[in-house]
């Protein structure tokens, strides 16, 4: 297949990624359930002919994941309800055609509860931003990780270290690894055509991070909120192109 033709299809998959996490926040609102928020997006990925990346995934039960206050990330869809200035954090992943796209977004339900958690979720949008602008051809990964570690702990919150963003294509998740940490000129170098899946994990305290005895939902060590946001992008020359925006 033509690089072309690969681009093409991860931008269809990136494409519907995108209008369910549109369509995803927009829908959210005190009393909802995050239940119901995965069924809406089973039903826009079902009606794009689309399959979700994430349902069944190692045994994830679930099409998206969707991430409260203190929750990292892998949060499981279930009878919660939304609240009023809740910090909600959404992960869609799309396969279609042979592809995968990944993205994630983070906002509040309604008014942020502080202006240091608003900060926290503009903090965590920019580091994404900066992660993307580092990943042109002939950059390395720790050139990515840097960008947004360097920035996110310059403005006082903290990276997740014991979860990274990751090659993506064929298989939702594929290698490199892409940490939100990092060396300048260290790592693998990157190339034309190259998909990642760049996904900085911000947060308000400590780094570390615990496992949920239902074994998915990753939460903070210190219980302080976390917010995530992800891009699929395709390496290209020193302009990134972005396939979930
Ligand atoms: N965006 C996340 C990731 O790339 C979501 C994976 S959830 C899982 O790891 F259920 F698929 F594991
Ligand atoms: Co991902």
């Amino acid at each position: 297949m033509t690089g072309g033709a690969r681009l093409a299809k991860m931008r269809e998959s990136g494409r519907i990624v995108r209008k369910v996490l549109d369509e995803l926040r927009a829908f959210a609102a005190p009393g909802v359930t995050t239940a119901e928020m995965d069924s809406l997006a089973r039903a826009i990925i079902s009606s794009e002919k689309g399959r979700p990346s994430f349902l069944g995934y190692h045994g994830y039960p679930a099409a998206v994941c969707i991430s409260i206050d203190s929750e990292v990330v892998h949060g499981i869809p279930s009878g919660r309800r939304l609240k009023e200035g809740s910090l909600v954090s959404i992960d869609v992943g799309v396969f279609k055609d042979g592809y995968h796209g990944d993205a994630a977004d983070s906002f509040f339900v309604g008014a942020a509860p502080s202006r240091s958690a608003d900060e926290l979720v503009e903090v965590t949008y920019e580091a994404r931003r900066r992660g993307i602008c580092a990943a042109v051809c002939g950059n390395r990964l720790g050139d990515v990780g840097s960008a947004v570690q360097d920035y996110v702990e310059s403005r006082g919150f903290a990276v997740v270290r014991d979860l990274v963003g990751h090659g993506i294509g064929r298989k939702l998740h594929e290698p490199p690894q892409v940490p939100n940490f990092g060396t300048p000129g260290r790592g693998e170098k990157l190339t034309d055509g190259m998909a990642l899946a760049i996904e900085p994990m911000v947060n308000a305290g400590t780094w570390q991070v615990r496992v949920l005895d239902d074994g998915w939902t990753v939460v903070t060590a210190d219980g302080r909120l976390s917010a995530h946001a992800e891009h699929t992008i395709m390496v290209s020359g020193s302009d990134p192109v972005v396939l979930t925006a």
